[in-house]
């Protein structure tokens, strides 16, 4: 039998409300286990799965790709040392490489501020690499298109 944490203890040992980690297990950020009446258990793995996401959360990552490397952790007993390590290898890399976009969104940001012409065409930093462009033709930001990254 699964004895596990209710949902109100992870509640107090997360320091997040009921209503958030329900949200999170929605996402499948958490993965309760059902005791003999059926109800939610958590593990202290979700603990640690719910401390990964909003601190990768806080660092600008999306809900779903955050759930994709916890989604990496064996789901059949609770994660090792070993399992955790590769999923912060994994994240370290992903961190990299948006400190890397940012430092190129930055540098362009120098030519943008003596031009000032925000371009929906021609601007790198408003449209870089020509993104708008996939969505089809015509002036996709002004049809109602986002620009990557800002979809939610
Ligand atoms: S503001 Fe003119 S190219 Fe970016």
């Amino acid at each position: 039998m699964h004895q596990g944490l209710t949902i109100g203890e992870l509640a107090n040992r997360s320091g997040l409300a009921v209503s958030a980690i329900r949200f999170y297990e929605t996402h499948g950020i958490v993965r309760p286990l059902r005791n003999q009446g059926g109800h939610r258990r958590y593990g202290r793995s979700d603990l640690r799965r719910l401390s990964f996401a909003l601190i990768a959360q806080r660092l600008g990552f999306p809900l779903a790709e955050i759930a994709g490397h916890l989604a990496t952790l064996p789901a059949d007993r609770a994660p090792d040392r070993q399992d955790w390590e590769r999923i912060a290898t994994g994240f370290r890399n992903r961190i990299a490489e948006r400190i890397a976009a940012l430092q190129a969104l930055s540098d362009k940001l120098d030519g943008c501020i003596g031009c000032g012409c925000l371009s929906l065409d021609k601007c790198s930093l408003y449209n870089p690499e020509d993104w708008a462009a996939r969505k089809g033709q015509g002036p996709r930001y002004l049809m109602g298109d986002r620009p990557e990254g800002t979809d939610g």
